[in-house]
């Protein structure tokens, strides 16, 4: 399991390669600081601080964190209550502060950001790691969703489509 760290004097990026499925959305968000074809990968200081805390945010698995150095919490936004979102032909993103706990009551893991597993093919249950690509995950057959309640408003929501 990889687990890097990439600090300028303000903030420490964290990314953890088992967590990425390679949505690029740091790479969208901040070109100049996540480019796949450069080693190190990420350069932290090629953007602003707050650059790169908006570009970490946008990573739905939680494979990039990032604090500000002396300090736990970015203080990213997070929404009032945690929601989960239904990735057409993928996984269940999502948002807001979240505990993985094991039967036993054990807390395995604590983010703002989690992709779980729902095509069941995931090597790395429960989290997804992009298999559903690969089994060509449909999620065509599902039952209609529910009347949307107007919870989270519509503005805060990402495009799932480069989670598919
Ligand atoms: S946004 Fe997160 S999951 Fe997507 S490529 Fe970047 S690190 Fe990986
Ligand atoms: S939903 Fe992505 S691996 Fe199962």
């Amino acid at each position: 399991m990889t687990r890097r760290t990439y600090a300028t004097d303000e903030i420490e990026v964290g990314w953890d390669a088992s967590l990425c499925i390679h949505t690029a959305r740091c790479l969208k968000a901040a070109p100049e600081v996540f480019d796949v074809h450069r080693r190190p990968w990420i350069v932290p200081d090629a953007g602003s601080a707050e650059e790169v805390i908006g570009a970490v945010a946008k990573c739905p698995t939680g494979a990039l964190t990032v604090r500000r150095i002396g300090n736990v919490d970015p203080a990213e936004a997070l929404p009032e209550q945690p929601n989960v979102l239904l990735v057409p032909n993928g996984p269940l993103m999502i948002r807001g502060q979240v505990e993985i706990v094991q039967p036993d009551g054990t807390v395995v893991r604590r983010s703002s950001r989690v992709t779980l597993c729902r095509c069941g093919a995931s090597e790395n249950k429960p989290y997804c790691d992009a298999s559903h690509r690969r089994i060509g995950f449909s999620t065509a057959d599902e039952a209609p969703e529910p009347e949307p309640l107007p919870r989270v408003p519509e503005a805060e929501r990402e495009s799932p489509a480069d989670c598919g």
